[in-house]
Order: C-alpha cells, then sequence, then structure tokens
C-alpha cells in the first residue's frame, strides 16, 4: 500500500495522488521475465496504444461483454436506480473517458462524480463536456492506482459512496486478490454505500477461446504490443516477431490465460537481465476469471457485503450486480 499524501497534486477539480515508481516498475518487470515461467502484471498492457487497442477490442463481433454489459444496463436501469438510491458519490474505477458512468447519470443522480484512473490526463477532455452537460453533479478527477491503494483524497465525499466497477476488470486479478480488493472497497465505504459491479460469467469454450483469440488478430496486437512497452520501459530488445500470442479458456482453473508464446530461440536482453527463451516456452501476459453466478456472490460475503441484487442479459452470458454492505 501506498502513501498518496506524499505526491498528491490539486488543480481545478483534478488529484494527482500518484506517482510513477520508474524503478519500482523495472525491478517488478525483471523479476517476472526472470521468473519460471516468466509472468508480467496485465497492467502494462495499457500504453497508449494498448488503450487503443482494447478499445478497438470492445468494438469486435466475438467480444460480447462490453455490448452485453451495456444491453443489462439499458434494460434495467430504472430498477438498478431505484435499489441505489439518488444523491450517492458514484466512484468510477477505471474511468478512462468516463462513458459508461455518464450513461447512469440521468437514473442515479449523483450527488457527486468521482472518476478515478491511473492519470488524470486520461480525464482531463471527458470531464470538461461532462460539466457541462451535467452542471449539477460535483465532479473531482483523481489520478490513482487503485489496484494499490482506494485511499482517496479528503476532497471525496465519506457519505453515501457507490463503487463503479464495471466491464468484468474484477476478473483480471487473482481471486484471493480480488476478495482483497473487494475487501478495501468494502471498507472505504465507511460503514454505509455500495458497489456496482459488471462480470463475466462461465460459457462454452469456444465462445470464451474466440472472445480473446478473434478473427482480425486485434487481440493478439494488444497482447504483443506488451513487448514494445516493455522495451521502451525496460529498455529491452524484443523482436516482436519472434513471438506469437496464445489465449485460451483453462476450464479447471475457470480462466482465460493469455501467453506470448516464443516461435523460435531468442535471448532477449534489458538494462540489468538477461534471458534465453526455447522455442515454445511463454510468458504469462494476463488471466481473465470467469465467475458463476453463485461463485461471485460467495466472493462479495467473503469480502464483507451483505445482499447482493443480480441482473443478466437473456442468454446468461453476463452480470451486473447491486452489494449493499450490510
Ligand atoms: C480489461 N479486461 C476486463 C479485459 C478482459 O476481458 O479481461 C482485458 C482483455 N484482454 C484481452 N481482451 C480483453
Amino acid at each position: 500500500m501506498q502513501n498518496f499524501s506524499s505526491s498528491i497534486q490539486s488543480h481545478n477539480g483534478f488529484i494527482q495522488a500518484y506517482r510513477k515508481d520508474e524503478d519500482g516498475i523495472r525491478a517488478e518487470l525483471s523479476e517476472g521475465l526472470l521468473a519460471s515461467p516468466a509472468v508480467t502484471s496485465p497492467k502494462y498492457l495499457y500504453d497508449a496504444l494498448g488503450s487503443r487497442l482494447f478499445a478497438a477490442i470492445c468494438e469486435l463481433p466475438e467480444y460480447y461483454l462490453t455490448r452485453t454489459e451495456a444491453a443489462i444496463f439499458q434494460a434495467h436501469l430504472p430498477e438498478m436506480a431505484e435499489a441505489i438510491g439518488p444523491g450517492r458519490t458514484l466512484i468510477d474505477l477505471g474511468a478512462g473517458n468516463c462513458s459508461k458512468a455518464a450513461r447512469l447519470f440521468s437514473a442515479l443522480s449523483p450527488q457527486q462524480y468521482v472518476p478515478v484512473d491511473i492519470s488524470v490526463e486520461f480525464l482531463r477532455d471527458s470531464v470538461e463536456l461532462l460539466r457541462q452537460r451535467f452542471p449539477e453533479i460535483e465532479i473531482t478527477g483523481v489520478g490513482l492506482d487503485f489496484s494499490t491503494t482506494l485511499d482517496l483524497p479528503d476532497a471525496v465525499n465519506k457519505r453515501n459512496r457507490l463503487f463503479f466497477y464495471p466491464g468484468s476488470s474484477l476478473g483480471n486479478f487473482m481471486p484471493e486478490d480480488a476478495v482483497e480488493f473487494l475487501r478495501g472497497v468494502h471498507q472505504a465505504c465507511a460503514g454505509e454505500g455500495g458497489l456496482l459491479i459488471g462480470v463475466d460469467l462461465v460459457k462454452d469454450k469456444q465462445i470464451l477461446d474466440a472472445a480473446y483469440d478473434d478473427a482480425l488478430g486485434v487481440t493478439a496486437s494488444f497482447n504483443l504490443n506488451l513487448l514494445l512497452h516493455l522495451n521502451r520501459l525496460l529498455g529491452a530488445d524484443f523482436n516482436v516477431r519472434d513471438w506469437a500470442h496464445r489465449a485460451f479458456f483453462n476450464e479447471n482453473k475457470s480462466r482465460i490465460e493469455m501467453h506470448l508464446e516464443a516461435r523460435r530461440s531468442v535471448t532477449v536482453s534489458w538494462s540489468g537481465g538477461k534471458r534465453q527463451f526455447a522455442e515454445g516456452e511463454r510468458i504469462h501476459t494476463e488471466n481473465s476469471y470467469k465467475y458463476t453466478r453463485e461463485s461471485f456472490v460467495r466472493l462479495l460475503e467473503r469480502a464483507g457485503f451483505g445482499e447482493t441484487k443480480v441482473w443478466t442479459d437473456p442468454r446468461g452470458w453476463f452480470m451486473v450486480c447491486y452489494a449493499k454492505l450490510v
């Protein structure tokens, strides 16, 4: 857990509560690349190009998650708003362009909207537009690596918090880390409030495999782009053409696994490290856990949440949960 107060910067309704620790990032990456099997955190998939490629993934016919979640919100928003109630402090984790939360504003009438992302730079333009469209809502952008801390600045109301975590992003945590993260959310609700979260559900392996290995190769580009990012972050000499995208549903572990596989024997060097990868050897780049309704509600309970309301689509492919504190 990091202490943000030492690096806090506030400007015009935006608070940058996180500063990059470049040495720490290099040490973490180097350790992961030297491990057996090699592993990198999925957060390094999102440099500027990676974020654009992820936006393109959300448009793919095979990647049903974004569309299905949007359809659930569209079909059930009045019922959700009734369960949640107006005047909440809406805290949007990984807000990006804020478009998912903005679709809820008319129904939820939040008192304060707090888009949180790793950098407030991502938020600036979208927040300006939102301020014009919704002048009655106080908007406070927060730059924070919320995967390491949910210690929000004092400008964020403590009362009546509703954490919003759409897109099944929790699936990118290992289940034990997911419980820990949810406990942090529960604690940050300070005795009242709740969580509105989107979760991808277990389904046919063929559908899941295709969603993470699409015909156009956009997910392959998203995965391979990690190597270009590592070259910049670490001063490494990965050659993208030496590597292949591998993604598949591991039914035993109920997760999509994404890997980069060496097409031939390659030696990779970076400042402070070097490794030889045999042909077929892999770097594990992402997990995306898929839950059943029951297994996810159990996870919420382990994190301390009480009553949970669930909405799903007609095919039962995705669900949106509203978990109350007690
Ligand atoms: C951001 N996250 C929820 C996506 C997922 O489905 O796990 C990331 C992604 N990886 C490959 N395609 C999409």
